[in-house]
């Protein structure tokens, strides 16, 4: 199962300063990504919400299940350690996804607090940074099922175990 989470004012894609962010809206957004998945056997749970711990929650609701994480945090992206928490938790990959180059904004766009917990971002290449997030992942995905590489659940292993189960994990996803 793929999540695609979108944070604060992305219900108003479309409508929201289409000079910056475009006419697609969020429905939009979501079948592209659904669509993107569907041919890999992946099925899509999305939320949008404007609520930080919404989307806290949600993460930690299907923690166990997610294969993948794409993310546009909007501004939370910019200021939440909670939500940098809460990716950290999750043991499948994240994306990180931003419409805007946030690099040639405000200054205060260029830091993402998230990045750090995520596997990779795509920045500023209007809503078809999903598309590609959603496609890596699936890739992602087929890819280490066909070298048979289980997906390693954090939270059946005990401290120790965790640090030699990625270091697994990575050498497998290298081979
Ligand atoms: C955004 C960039 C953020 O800085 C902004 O607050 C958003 C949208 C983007 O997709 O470009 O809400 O995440």
């Amino acid at each position: 199962m793929m999540l695609l989470l979108n944070g604060p004012n992305l219900n108003l894609l479309g409508e929201r300063e289409p000079h910056i962010y475009g006419t697609t809206t969020l429905a939009d957004v979501e079948n592209m990504v659904r669509d993107t998945c569907a041919p890999y056997g992946v099925e899509v749970k999305a939320i949008q919400s404007n609520y930080e711990g919404a989307l806290v929650d949600f993460l930690q609701e299907h923690r166990q299940a997610a294969q993948g994480v794409i993310v546009n945090p909007g501004a939370l992206g910019h200021t939440s350690y909670a939500l940098h928490d809460a990716l950290k938790a999750m043991s499948c990959p994240a994306v990180e996804v931003h419409i805007s180059n946030v690099h040639a904004r405000e200054e205060w766009r260029r830091v993402s607090v998230l990045s750090p917990a995520t596997r990779g971002q795509i920045v500023g290449l209007g809503t078809m940074g999903y598309y590609l997030a959603a496609l890596w992942l699936c890739t992602e995905l087929a890819g280490a099922a066909a070298r048979g590489v289980e997906p390693v659940d954090v939270a059946d292993l005990d401290a120790a175990e965790v640090g030699e189960a990625v270091s697994e994990e990575t050498r497998g996803e290298r081979e």
